[in-house]
């Protein structure tokens, strides 16, 4: 059962939405690329710079216990919002494309020449780079599922690309260009009955729809604060306790250790092998207020509060001449990627710009999957729990305007 969403009230919560952009009121719609910030998310941030702004973990006294205390508090509270076992399994990261980062390069370093790991078409850069990093430096395979003409993965060719030398698959929750989201419990399945690990790039899932990692079967799963409502800076990644523990650490630094000499040195437990350097206690600290606004609004409630709006725009969107939509899968999330017929991406998001809305045009760090549809790159919008039925109105009504112009 899912509950209405009271949108007005919510949107008090959000000053930047007050904006204006170009002498128009802001209709934001690029809350894939960054969401926007309640004011108890900010006042956290306040009330943290100015009452415990001290280096966490180093220090005996009382206001570095009290950031230490604060950060600790934001581990437990995503221990519990994701479903894994322990803190030791959360790592704060800069967000997910260090997370990735760090798979890549510390589970990485076990792999040898000649193993492989499955990426699929739809992954953003962050999911391809660091594993063609990895290829650099040990030689590894990397495999790539392609997709359906809606945008699904092709889970027969998934299946078909599985050999006994599978370590990894590395795949996206939700795309952050077609909305598609896979199916990761069944992709996990597959992995393990192959005797691999998953690992999951949940950038555009934590804030849409209910994660459980445990659920899911995800051997990794990583994440970004700054597009879950909170300070931007931060990131998650989960690992299974026992895979974190065969792995060397990523960075090393000051408080990742056990002891130190010149002889060599050991590493700290979990999860603080994999934390070199002071994080940004501050952010770390504030991004459980996103966690709780989140949940008091309900992920069930946020998820078909955004379908509802995607079902309108795309509704409306299908009457307009000449739209193509690049991801239109089943269940897809609240991403709308289109061209509007042969106009440059550029120029339909700076006109929408002109008209107050703020959409993200390009290739959105998914250059492979633009050469899988033969584009350069879209004008992509995507929802968020503030979004509302009359800022889509103005939308389309824009749009509309934008595609004469350019027709
Ligand atoms: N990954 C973010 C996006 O898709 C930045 O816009």
């Amino acid at each position: 059962m899912t509950a209405p969403i009271d949108v007005t009230a919510l949107r008090a919560d959000f000053p930047a939405l007050d904006n204006k952009v170009n002498g128009r009121p802001l209709i934001y719609l690029d809350n894939a690329a960054t969401t926007q910030t309640p004011r108890v998310v900010v006042e956290a941030e306040v009330d943290a710079s100015y009452n415990r702004r001290a280096n966490v973990h180093r220090g005996v006294h009382s206001l570095s216990q009290e950031a230490t205390a604060a950060m600790e508090a934001t581990r437990r509270r995503v221990k519990e919002f994701i479903g894994a076992d322990s803190t030791d399994e959360i790592i704060f990261t800069r967000g997910t494309t260090e997370a990735i980062n760090l798979v890549a390069s510390s589970y990485g370093s076990l792999l040898k020449a000649g193993d492989e790991v499955i990426l699929t078409t739809m992954e953003h850069h962050s999911n391809i780079v660091p594993w063609q990093l990895l290829q650099q430096r040990s030689g590894i395979v990397i495999k790539v599922v392609p997709i359906d003409a809606d945008g699904s993965l092709d889970l027969d060719e998934y299946r078909r690309l599985f050999s006994e030398r599978t370590r990894l698959v590395s795949v996206c929750h939700v795309s952050n260009v077609l909305g598609t989201v896979n199916p990761i419990t069944e992709m996990a399945a597959e992995a393990h009955r192959h005797g691999a690990l998953i690992c999951v790039d949940g950038a555009q899932a934590v804030s849409h729809l209910k994660v459980d990692v445990k659920a899911l079967g995800a051997d990794f799963y990583a994440f970004s604060s700054h597009k879950m409502y909170g300070p931007a800076g931060v990131g998650i990644l989960y690992g299974r306790r026992e895979l974190l523990e065969a792995m060397p650490p990523y960075q090393g630094g000051g408080e990742m250790i056990g002891h130190v000499s010149f002889q060599g040195s050991t590493w700290a437990d979990l999860p603080y092998k994999f934390e070199a350097g002071t994080p940004d206690y501050i952010g770390a600290a504030a991004l459980a207020s996103a966690i709780d606004y989140m949940e008091a609004v309900g992920m069930d409630n946020i998820a078909a509060y955004e379908h509802a709006l995607l079902d309108y725009a795309m509704e409306q969107m299908r009457t307009i001449d000449g739209i193509r939509f690049f991801g239109t899968a089943p269940g897809k999330a609240a991403v709308i990627s289109f061209l509007l017929g042969s106009a440059h991406h550029y120029d339909t998001g700076i006109l929408l710009d002109q008209l107050g809305v703020a959409v993200r045009t390009g290739h959105h760090c998914a250059q492979p999957l633009m050469e899988a549809y033969g584009i350069e790159g879209t004008v992509r919008a995507s929802f968020a729990l503030y979004n509302t039925r009359e800022e889509i109105d103005i939308f389309i009504a824009a749009l509309r305007r934008v595609a004469a112009m350019l027709s």
